[in-house]
């Protein structure tokens, strides 16, 4: 049989992004917006949005930032805190615009001094979210410098979110850029209403890409540094199975997380892979080392709409089978930001 020399899919979500703000924001959105229809947009600007009002000013300054003719629309959250009342709950939610709240742990990430630092602060946001049916999105690693960065994720499962979600068995929860294979296996398992978003480099990459070239020569590449940070090989298979497997609960998202090339260069760099300009290029690429490229439109296009209970798009779009190189640099306000897979070859590129 030949390779297909093309695929067209219904147009995805991106069900976890960063878009930051300002000029910065200007320059990263177009490649997202050319991607995808919708894209659950992150809160954890400085300061962060923690309320309904702010998630309004901050869509709206997203929406004018578009480029002309662009029908993309920015799904957006709040930020969830030890203070965040029951009021605000319900202003988010009757407000039609925000579509779940964001948990970080304290100090867990990028921007989250002003996340939870107790999740039993926030018992009556919770109780709130699990009434009005509004998702809670969760950074899922504990913070404590004593737990092995590679551990923090299945210490969480453990340790908040098994507690967690038995005090509110009827929250909609979304474990977001899950890591390891006991975080898939959960998610899979587990009773209620839970789903997991999963990253292209995730799929792509293991924790070697952060010490050593495609070539195997050794050297730091902050560029492939996130969180939760790449894990072995035998996670990124179990996500692969997960990814491209049956189970509805795993979906597209791809934490495109954008820093100023001098703050990833840097003695010490920020956290984050900005993917978000070659993201559906890259899952498809993952989904084709796994023999399951007819499984992508589900896991793009589908599963998360279905979750979310938003409908699924109309449009399309198509990726072609033609090599590209991923740029160097991209403008990113009044700096630059490297892509992930920076100089890299990838087999489909999206046609417009
Ligand atoms: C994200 C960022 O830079 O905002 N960084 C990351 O490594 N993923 C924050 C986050 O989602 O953890
Ligand atoms: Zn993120």
């Amino acid at each position: 049989m030949n390779a297909a020399t093309s695929i067209t899919l219904t147009r995805p979500d991106d069900w976890h992004l960063h878009l930051r703000d300002g000029a910065a924001m200007a320059d990263v959105l177009p490649h997202t917006a050319r991607q995808f229809a919708r894209a659950i947009v992150m809160p954890n600007l400085r300061p962060p949005v923690t309320t309904a009002a702010q998630a309004a000013e901050y869509r709206a300054r997203i929406v004018a930032a578009l480029p002309a003719g662009s029908r993309f629309e920015p799904l957006m959250t709040l930020y969830l805190t030890d203070n965040t009342s029951a009021e605000e709950i319900r202003r988010a939610r009757s407000s039609g615009i925000v579509h779940g709240v964001k948990l970080y742990p304290a100090g867990a990430t990028t921007n989250s001094d002003s996340g939870v630092t107790d999740i039993r602060r926030c018992k009556v946001a919770l109780e709130t979210m699990q009434r009005e049916d509004l998702p809670l999105l969760i950074h899922g690693e504990v913070t404590d410098p004593q737990v092995d960065v590679f551990d923090r994720e299945g210490r969480f499962i453990d340790d908040v979110l098994l507690p967690l979600r038995r005090s509110f068995p009827g929250l909609r929860v979304v474990l977001e850029h899950i890591t390891t294979r006991a975080a898939a296996q959960y998610v899979a398992e587990a009773e209620g209403r839970i789903a997991a978003t999963i990253t292209a480099h995730h799929l792509l990459y293991n924790r070697n890409a952060i010490f050593l070239t495609p070539d195997g020569r050794a050297g730091v590449r902050p560029h492939y540094y996130c969180l939760p940070v790449l894990k072995r090989e035998m996670h990124r298979q179990a996500l692969l199975a997960a990814a491209t497997g049956e189970s509805a609960r795993f979906f597209l998202g791809t934490d495109s997380a954008p820093h100023p090339k001098g703050e990833k260069e840097n003695a010490c760099g920020c956290a984050g892979c900005f993917t978000a300009a070659s993201a559906i290029e890259m899952y498809a690429m993952a989904f084709e080392e796994a023999g399951a490229l007819g499984r992508l439109e589900e896991f793009a296009s589908f599963r998360g709409a279905d979750f979310y209970g938003l409908p699924r798009n109309t449009g399309r779009i198509t990726l072609a089978r033609r090599s590209w190189t991923v740029p160097a640099e991209l403008a990113f306000g009044r700096t630059t930001v490297v892509p992930l897979a920076a100089g890299e070859t990838l087999p489909w590129q999206l046609a417009d």
